[in-house]
Order: C-alpha cells, then sequence, then structure tokens
C-alpha cells in the first residue's frame, strides 16, 4: 500500500494545529503508520531539504525547520502522495484553496505549516530520512471494510 511523510513544521505545532492536521488525514481514512516528536537536527534538516540546497531560502528554511516541534509522521492509503498534497495544498498558502491546510491556517510561504512528500519515490526516501524500518507500525486499521469498497 502506498505511504507518504507528512511533517508538521514548527509554525503548525507552536500555533496549537496537530491535531486539527492530523485529524483530517485520520477523517479522511488514511493508516497512520508511524509518528514522533522530533527537534530536528540541523543535518537532517539538510539531508531532508537536499533538493532546494542552491535556492536563496535554503538556509532560512533549515534553520525554521530545526527551531522547534515537527511532528513526523508516515500516512498509508490508496493514493496518498497525490490526495495529501491535494488535502495540504500550494506551496504558498496564498495561492492554496479554501479547504487545503495551506488555504485554511496559512499566510507565508515560510511558514506553510506543514510538509508532504511529493512523489511516491520521494516518500520513500523521506521515510528512510527520518525513520527506521522497526518504527513503521504493523497494525490492522478495522474500519478498512467501511473505507474501501
Ligand atoms: P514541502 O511540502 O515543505 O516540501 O513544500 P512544497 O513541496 O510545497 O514546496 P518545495 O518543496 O518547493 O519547498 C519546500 C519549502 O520551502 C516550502 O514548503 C516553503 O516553506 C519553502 N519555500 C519554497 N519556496 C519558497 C520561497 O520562494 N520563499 C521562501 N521563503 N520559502 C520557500
Ligand atoms: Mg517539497
Amino acid at each position: 500500500m502506498e505511504r507518504t511523510f507528512i511533517a508538521i513544521k514548527p509554525d503548525g505545532t507552536n500555533r496549537g494545529l496537530i491535531g486539527e492536521i492530523i485529524a483530517r488525514f485520520e477523517k479522511k481514512g488514511y493508516k497512520l503508520v508511524a509518528m514522533k516528536a522530533v527537534k530536528p537536527s540541523k543535518e537532517l534538516a539538510e539531508t531532508h531539504y537536499d533538493a532546494l540546497k542552491e535556492k536563496p531560502f535554503f538556509g532560512p528554511l533549515v534553520e525554521f525547520i530545526c527551531s522547534g516541534l515537527v511532528i513526523a509522521m508516515v500516512w498509508e492509503g490508496t493514493g496518498v502522495v497525490k490526495t495529501g498534497r491535494q488535502m495540504i495544498g500550494a506551496t504558498n498558502p496564498l495561492e492554496s484553496a479554501p479547504g487545503t491546510i495551506r488555504g485554511d491556517l496559512g499566510i507565508d510561504v515560510g511558514r506553510n505549516v506543514i510538509h508532504g512528500s511529493d512523489a511516491v519515490e520521494t516518500a520513500e526516501r523521506e521515510i528512510g530520512i527520518w525513520f527506521k524500518p522497526e518504527e513503521l507500525v504493523d497494525w490492522d486499521q478495522t474500519v478498512k471494510q467501511w473505507i474501501y469498497e
């Protein structure tokens, strides 16, 4: 089953949005497979955002991600990478549609509340960076017969 890496950034945790964000993924029907609270090291943040290292905002972005509590999660379900990104909304919250997490909860691109993997391969890479294999929980989502046909 497809998996994605979702992280609530330090602005989201400081603003008390953890429950709101987790609730959206839960209510959608996706299955939580792993979750932990982390204050990321610079090395972890730089590795995570490696593809952006030439961007002018890379330094501030890494500093921001390391500045406080991050809730790192793995969510599982059909189409979770693409649909997760749609639930999150566009990178710039001023352009994210109302009803999306960023569209409803943010204003500034540098404070856009949440991260979601942008492709299945990226998700596999990011899950490997943030979690050890044994931290991914094998459990039965007993309501799945009411979520999937
Ligand atoms: P993530 O889910 O966090 O990876 O966001 P994304 O995939 O929607 O965007 P992208 O991977 O291109 O950028 C990663 C993060 O860098 C964004 O979430 C923003 O917080 C930040 N970022 C992207 N573009 C800009 C920018 O033009 N200015 C600033 N200050 N930050 C940016
Ligand atoms: Mg991205």
